[in-house]
Formats: structure tokens, sequence, C-alpha cells
């Protein structure tokens, strides 16, 4: 979908869907008042009859409008000002959903009197128009019969013309990011027979052949013999698939300063291994590969916004599998670091994959480095489905992290990596074991991984919950956090 910003009149905008945010007990909006004016009073009359209330994201299409230059108008109900994310995302996906009804190509948003708690007008267009893509996002591709797709594709910002450079800078982002998500989306919906490892170092092959300035190197099995990365073959040996470590450079920036380095875990299918895990929804662990996915969408985003940085994307992807040559609980290997793991748990595998990323990536002397993972259960317990688990070792970068995210719309919250937790990761027979206790899984696995970045500022995102919607209507991927990333990149511009 197409997003564009325009200024002009509420009256005046030419277009074939106007949509009207109006909130509740309180007097129209400049721009409403001016609508209402031009329409012989009809809003205020709709309102003073309790024909629209405003009610949080109710919708009343007028379908035939005379008087102003949009063909229909759509009110759409705010509640109370100001509004929260929350709100505002609610009553934009009505509003799409009751645009992609209509036989109409371009719809028009008056974010102009649309006030959002702690927003400007660049986030607030920026919430809107993310919000409306995945509205709009569909995965159908195994679907025989697919619903027709909607026309709707384009939304026109209108803003106060003070707000016109802001929103259309942030109608540009956000495109660049929706593109990103739906990118990263489709690849955490795919089942595990299609997106394997190498699937997904085809994809990041593609991309470099899409855009000039990125270069792709795929690891195989051989090389990664090579470099000692005993952790992350270890959990490819159950499986037929062979590991693929994807490394991907960007080179935005005119000089050959230090690059941001995100690494992803790509367990394509977690099974558990030996550990196996239980039955009921393992279907989902077809989505363990979305850290890895988020690494591929914040690139797309950057490589369509041609940012000006150097970005090192590296995908860290295998299938966790059981068989007779799958790693035994109790096994140990040695890291391409040199420490050693005794590996009690094949189920936690997503940290052996990581380290040896972890590692590798020294060598691109990054300013800092983010790892993104769908790694523990223990993540959903304690933050649930909307905030992602941030830790780290550096206090800056982790402050950095968690604004971006509270810019984005797709929240981190730091959980602390004091070193009392770090014993629990003590092994009798070799350097380090791979799973703490019962307790604090999400800070035990960053404790894993913290043994492997001491060499620069590192944040890890937990993404177990965010990445992914469980069932109900909307079960899929979320195409998170690729807000975040993007908009921290953005930062660090
Ligand atoms: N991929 C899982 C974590 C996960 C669980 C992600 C549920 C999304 C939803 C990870 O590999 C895993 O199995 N972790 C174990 C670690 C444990 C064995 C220490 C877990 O969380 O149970
Ligand atoms: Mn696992
Ligand atoms: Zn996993």
């Amino acid at each position: 979908m197409q997003f564009t910003a325009i200024t002009s009149p509420a009256q005046q905008v030419s277009t074939e869907l106007l949509i009207l945010p109006i909130f509740s007990e309180q007097p129209l909006s400049n721009s409403a008042a001016a609508l209402n004016q031009a329409l012989n009073n009809q809003l205020q009359t709709l309102i003073d009859q309790g024909d629209f209330t405003a009610s949080a994201a109710s919708t009343l299409l007028l379908p035939a409008v005379q008087g102003i230059a949009a063909k229909r108008l759509l009110l759409v109900g705010c509640g109370k000002a100001p509004l929260s994310d929350a709100a505002t995302r609610k009553l934009v996906s009505a509003a799409i959903k009751s645009a992609k009804t209509l036989n109409i190509t371009k719809a028009s948003l008056l974010v102009d009197g649309l006030e959002v708690k702690q927003r400007d007008c660049y986030q607030i267009t920026r919430l809107i128009a993310e919000e409306a893509n995945s509205t709009l996002y569909v995965f159908d591709q195994f679907k025989s019969e697919k619903k027709p797709a909607t026309q709707l594709n384009e939304l026109e910002f209108v803003v106060a013309e003070a707000d016109l450079a802001a929103a259309e800078q942030a109608a540009s982002h956000a495109q660049a990011i929706a593109l990103g998500m739906n990118f990263t989306k489709d690849l955490g919906n795919l089942p595990g027979n299609i997106c394997h490892p190498s699937y997904l170092a085809e994809q990041a092959q593609q991309l470099a052949k899409d855009y000039a300035n990125l270069s792709v190197e795929v690891l195989d099995e051989q090389a990664m013999e090579s470099l000692g990365m005993g952790a992350l073959l270890a959990v490819a040996k159950g499986s037929e698939q062979p590991p693929r470590l994807v490394i991907m450079q960007y080179t935005g920036a005119k000089d050959d300063s230090q690059p941001l380095a995100l690494v992803g875990k790509g367990i394509t299918f977690d099974t558990g291994g030996i550990s196996l895990k239980p039955g009921a929804g393992m279907d989902e662990m077809k989505y363990d590969m979305c850290g890895a996915a988020s690494v591929l969408g914040t690139m797309k985003a950057v490589l369509e916004l041609q940012l000006p940085i150097n970005l090192v994307g590296v995908m860290t992807c295998a299938e966790n599998m059981p068989s007779g040559r799958a790693t035994r609980p109790g096994d140990i290997v040695t890291t391409m670091s040199g420490q050693t793991v005794e590996i009690l748990n094949t189920d936690a595998e997503g940290r052996l994959v990581l380290c040896d990323a972890l590692t590798y990536v020294e060598r691109f002397k990054p300013k800092a480095v983010i790892d993104i993972a769908t790694l523990t259960g223990a993540c959903l317990v304690a933050l649930g489905d909307k905030t992602s688990g941030l830790l780290g070792n550096d206090e800056e970068l982790i402050q950095q992290v968690l604004a971006a995210g509270k810019t984005a719309g797709d929240v981190a919250w730091q959980l602390p990596l004091f070193d009392d937790y770090q014993e629990q990761l003590d092994s009798p027979f070799a350097d380090i074991a791979n799973i703490g206790g019962r307790f604090a899984g999400t800070i035990t696995a960053a404790c894993f991984l913290s043994r492997f970045t001491k060499n620069y500022p590192w944040a890890h995102l937990d993404v177990a919950g965010t990445a992914w919607i469980s069932g109900g209507a909307n079960k899929g991927a979320s195409g998170r956090p690729v807000p975040l990333l993007t908009q921290f990149v953005l930062d660090n511009l």
C-alpha cells in the first residue's frame, strides 16, 4: 500500500473516501466543523440525533455526500480524547475494514485534529499507516480459493500545513517498515517444510539481487566446521536440513564507519530435539525463525529507505529435530569462542545457534550488536504477547532500544542481567551448561548469551511473545520487532 501526505482544507480533499475521526463529548474539530458547514450541518445533526455517537471504533459511512470534494465520507468514532496507541489502532483497523469493502483504490484520512497521547504528527501518521497495513495483510498462499484482493492501494494523510514535512517523512518510513513487516510475516507464516534454513538463505540472496548495496554470504556446514562453530552444528545434527549462517552486509554510509549488527535466531522448526516438546501447539514452532525473519524485514526497510548507515544482518539458521544423529542431553560441544558447553536440554537450542553467530560478528567490529530471538517460553510468562523482553551489557544501548520501541509503538521492557544469575549455568563437566534452573528462564538464557558478547555493546530482544499472535482469527506472525529495529536504525543516523 502506498502512503502519501497532503495539506488541504478538509472540504476540498478530492478523494473517493474521506475518513473523518470524531471525538465524543467535545465540539467538532476545525476540519470537521468546516466539513459540517459545507454539508449543511449534516454531521452535527447526525450527532445531535444520536445516529452517530463517536464511540470508540464505531463507523458510519455517508456514501454519496454533496457539497465537499470527497465522494464518500466515513465517520470514525474515537471516544474521548486523547487516544491511547491501542485505541488508535482499533479505530484505524475499523476504518480500513470498512474502506476495503468499497469499490475504491484510494482513501484519505484526516489526521489533523486527531489527538494521541504523547505523540506528534509524525508518530501518529506512522501509527496509523502501520496499522492500516496490518489490517490489510493477508496470507493466503496455500488457500485454493482466495478471497478477492482489496482494490484499496493508497492511503493519503491530510494534515495541517505545518505538519506536512513530518507527515511525508512518516509516510515514507511507514511504507518501508510495512514492506519489511509483511516480508517478516510471510516468512513466519510459512510452514517448516518450505521455510527451512536454505530457504531463508535464498531470501537473503534474492534481496541482494534486488538492491545494489547489499552483499550476502552464506556459510554451509563445512565452513562452520572450519570456524569451529560446534554449538550451531550440534543443533542441526538431528535434521536432514543443513544449517546456514547467512551474513548480509548493507553499505549505506559513505565512509567505512563501524556497522550496527543484527543477529536473528533462525530455527525453522523447533521440535525440541531429543528433549522433545509436547505435541499440543507444536505447529506454532515454525515461527522459531522470526528473529531471523525480523533481521530480513528490517534489512528490507533499510534498503527501501537507503539509510546512510552500515548494517550487518546475520541469520543463524537450523532445524531442531530428534533423530539417531541428533545431539543428546549431556553432549559437550566446543563453541567458536573456545568455551565448551554441556547441552543438558536440546530444547534450549536458540542460545546455541546464537552464541556462535555472536562470536562470528566480532570480525565486523560492530559499534553495537542486537540479537533477536524467540528464545524462551519464560518470556511469554513474564511479559505476555505485548512486550518484548530486553537485556544486555550496555545501559546506554538498552535505553536507546527502549526508546526506539516506544517511538515505534513496538515496545520492549528491560529485565535484569545481574551477575548473581550466572551461577545457574555452572556445569560440573564443561565451561557452561545450556540451561539454568526452573526460574528466571529469560534471564538465564541471556546470561548464556552474555558469555559470548563481551567484546561489544550488546542488547538481546526476546520476542517469543511478540513475534506471533496465538490462536484466534489473527493467528500468525506479527512482523514485530521490525518497527522497533528500523526505528533504532533511524535514531542512529
Ligand atoms: N523456541 C523456544 C522458546 C519458545 C517457547 C518460543 C514458546 C515461543 C513460544 C525455545 O527454543 C525453547 O524451547 N526454550 C525452552 C528453554 C528451556 C528448555 C530452558 C523453553 O522456553 O521452555
Ligand atoms: Mn527450543
Ligand atoms: Zn527454539
